[in-house]
């Protein structure tokens, strides 16, 4: 049963994008509150955590402001447009540095904290997105729910996106039943999709699919089967400039990982090549190396990279790019992080610093690949700081020492925050 309003005040913002406040010696979560704020609110029990929702805002944050978008509050994409940019990067970086120092038992006083790199577009950022059905329309889920909140167009997308989900929608609203995800992709004015299915892909997904790269004339689309090999229609390979290796295209594809902010992505490239300090004549192990992203700018530098990576197609996209920009000191390897490093300790090889920019869930056991592969320097690209701070610390307890703290906004008006993490061996007693 809900409880009678009660008066919080609000202290900082949780990882999950709330307000933390106290009451009764507990923690409250309320969805949609700012620091410095205090709120009437309905305290609902909710398991093992109280979560409560605004009922009256007694005291403004001046960091408040009207959101930009017409779904704020309900889409699950941006949940702090209601927040100023510079409360939202003073949040990121103490939602980092708190998850290190709580989670990982790393105190911010032994790690340098760089400033943040900022995107420059508030908006507008957006070039590749995981949209879901909901009948005809397009749209993401709400927050913390699976229920979809539709929209014709998305202000985050970049301008060559932004109207697409309403027209996209209607042109495949035929297969929708059948979609577990459209993932929107553009370079420029290039533009591909990829429908993701839950069954196998039958005629009708193509030829729907072809028809609306056709009407809408984007360059191509991947139909991607529950089970089974994607398919491809048109050109849905796009090309995209890489300012770091202006030399060295890269190359996206929707249905692969691709970092979705084209500008902010400059900054992480630059922060993971100027962290791994590459010098002549080492050798560094790249593990989640995708389409090369990172791999080519930190390549530049050094004697060799051997970069790893689960998926077949984002390996064949990075030799393109290496083939074409004349890139001779990468090589790519497709298969599972952990495995491959087995087999490279196995076959007694080392390497002089590792980088890794591995999926949500971390890289759990890193600490042992780092220390059988003899790396003195470690470089780690973290989407969530949760499984950073676990990763950091058991890297911390196999002898290594945190040194850098790089965050990179890379999605403004959400809590997401990229962190880039260096750390060295302690030298010998
Ligand atoms: C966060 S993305 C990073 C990609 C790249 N560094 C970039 O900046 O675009 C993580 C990558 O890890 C790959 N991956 C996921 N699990 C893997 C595993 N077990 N072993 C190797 N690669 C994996 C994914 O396919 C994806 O390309």
């Amino acid at each position: 049963m809900a409880e009678p309003l009660t008066e919080l005040s609000i202290e900082r913002l949780s990882q999950l994008g709330d307000g933390v406040a106290h009451h009764e010696g507990r923690t409250v979560f309320v969805e949609g509150a700012l620091p410095g704020e205090r709120v009437r609110a309905e305290v609902i029990a909710s398991g093992k955590v109280l979560r409560a929702e605004i009922r009256e805002l007694l005291e403004r944050s001046p960091h408040r402001r009207e959101p930009a978008c017409a779904h704020a509050g309900r889409c699950g994409g941006c949940d702090w447009l209601h927040a100023s940019e510079h409360l939202q990067r003073e949040a990121k970086r103490e939602i980092a540095v708190s998850a290190l120092e709580h989670l990982g038992g790393i105190p911010r006083t032994e790690l340098e904290v760089e400033e943040p790199a900022v995107s420059k577009r508030p908006l507008g950022y957006r070039r590749r997105a995981v949209l879901h059905f909901e009948g005809r329309a397009l749209g993401l889920f709400g927050r913390r729910s699976h229920e979809l909140v539709p929209f014709e167009s998305c202000p985050a997308l970049v301008k060559s996106l932004e109207l697409l989900p309403g027209p996209l929608g209607e042109k495949l609203q035929g297969v929708a039943k059948d979609a577990e995800s459209l993932t929107v992709l553009a370079e420029g004015s290039q533009v591909a999709f990829s429908l993701a299915l839950k069954v196998e892909a039958q005629m009708r997904h193509l030829q729907a699919c072809e028809r609306a790269v056709e009407a809408l004339r984007l360059r191509g689309a991947v139909v991607v089967p529950h089970d089974g090999q994607a398919r491809l229609l048109g050109d849905p390979v796009l090309k995209a400039e890489n300012p770091l290796r202006p030399e060295v295209p890269l190359y996206l594809r929707p249905d692969l990982f691709a970092q979705a902010n084209a500008e902010a992505n400059l900054a992480l490239t630059t922060a993971a090549a100027t962290l791994v300090e590459a010098r002549e004549g080492e050798r560094i192990l790249e593990l989640y190396s995708g389409n090369g992203n990172l791999t080519f700018a930190v390549a530049g530098t050094a004697g060799s990279v051997l970069a790893v990576e689960s998926s077949g197609p984002a390996v064949s996209l990075a030799q393109r790019s290496a083939r074409e920009g004349g890139v001779g000191n990468v090589r790519f390897v497709q298969g599972d992080a952990a495995q491959v490093c087995r087999g490279l300790a196995a076959e007694g090889q080392t390497f002089d610093a590792l980088l890794l920019d591995p999926p949500r869930v971390g890289a759990a056991g890193v600490q042992e690949w780092a220390a059988r592969l003899g790396v003195r320097r470690v470089v780690y690209v973290a989407c969530d700081p949760a499984s950073l701070a676990r990763d950091a610390a058991e890297l911390v307890s196999a002898g290594f020492r945190p040194r850098k703290l790089q965050l990179v906004d890379l999605f403004p008006q959400t809590r997401h925050v990229e962190a880039v993490m260096s750390l060295e061996r302690a030298a010998e007693p």
